[in-house]
């Protein structure tokens, strides 16, 4: 049995960090206010590749979910790869959502829907045991101890992501933070333990040292790289309800 508290609240519906940056140029404002209502998550109810897509019944696509997707380009570069999937991106910050909307414009991109806000919020709109895949790249680490409760890897989240998984869904999440890489270990430590509702993908130690095919580096991946940061990759199979 996974040993955290069933349906903590820890962390859930609540947005931390900043939402706006630097001053958007008119072609970025144009962009979203053209082409974002047209992509925009509706504002209320299910969220389903029916609402989204107009999938008919019976012929449903698979869904992913990206949590945070800073600039957008994972969440297009996975759309591109799988044209006949559906894929909802949630960013609470504008210049990031703009950054989406250019690569939809510029890949041409017709299987993407956004959500501009807390992700968490439209996550819990979509139906459980119907999500292919999600997705928590480079999550903001709340490195010091006591934000550690703003940290998405906590069991509030991790309950949601559970749910909103169909079994055999998988959950991928990158680090390139130390603290938060440990902290993650040890929020899903139980939930792969036997009993658990995950299962930790991972073979041997270059499993999660090396992203695997299909799985692009992001900016932050990039930036960490840079600054001569390591990266670590998790991969999660739900297991069971
Ligand atoms: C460190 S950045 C990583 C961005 C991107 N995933 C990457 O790897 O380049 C973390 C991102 O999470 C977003 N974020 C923070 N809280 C969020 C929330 N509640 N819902 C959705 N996104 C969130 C931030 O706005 C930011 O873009």
């Amino acid at each position: 049995m996974t040993a955290h508290k069933q349906g903590d609240p820890t962390t859930l519906n609540r947005l931390y960090g900043r939402s706006k940056g630097h001053r958007l140029r008119p072609s970025q404002q144009a962009l979203l206010d053209h082409v974002y209502p047209a992509l925009a998550v509706p504002a209320e109810g299910p969220i389903t590749s029916q609402t989204l897509f107009d999938d008919p019944p019976g012929r449903e696509r698979p869904l992913h979910f990206e949590i945070g997707f800073g600039a957008g380009e994972h969440l297009a570069y996975r759309a591109d790869l799988l044209p006949d999937h559906g894929f909802i991106g949630a960013e609470p910050f504008v210049n990031g959502m703009v950054g989406a909307l250019q690569h939809v414009r510029d890949q041409r991109l017709g299987n993407i829907r956004l959500y501009l806000g807390d992700a968490l919020e439209a996550l819990a709109r979509v139906p459980d045991g119907t999500l292919a895949m999600v997705y928590l790249l480079h999550p903001d680490p709340w490195p010091k101890a006591r934000h550690s409760k703003r940290r998405m890897m906590n069991p509030g989240p991790l309950d949601l992501i559970a749910a909103k998984l169909r079994p055999g869904g998988v959950f991928r999440m990158a680090t390139d933070h130390p603290v938060y890489c440990r902290w993650a270990m040890m929020q899903m430590a139980p939930r792969i333990a036997p009993g658990g509702d995950f299962e930790w993908m991972a073979k041997s130690a270059s499993d999660f040292r090396n992203p695997p095919s299909g799985w692009p580096l992001t900016r932050y991946a990039e930036k960490a790289l840079r600054e001569g940061r390591e990266l670590w990759f998790f991969q999660y199979r739900k297991v069971r309800e």
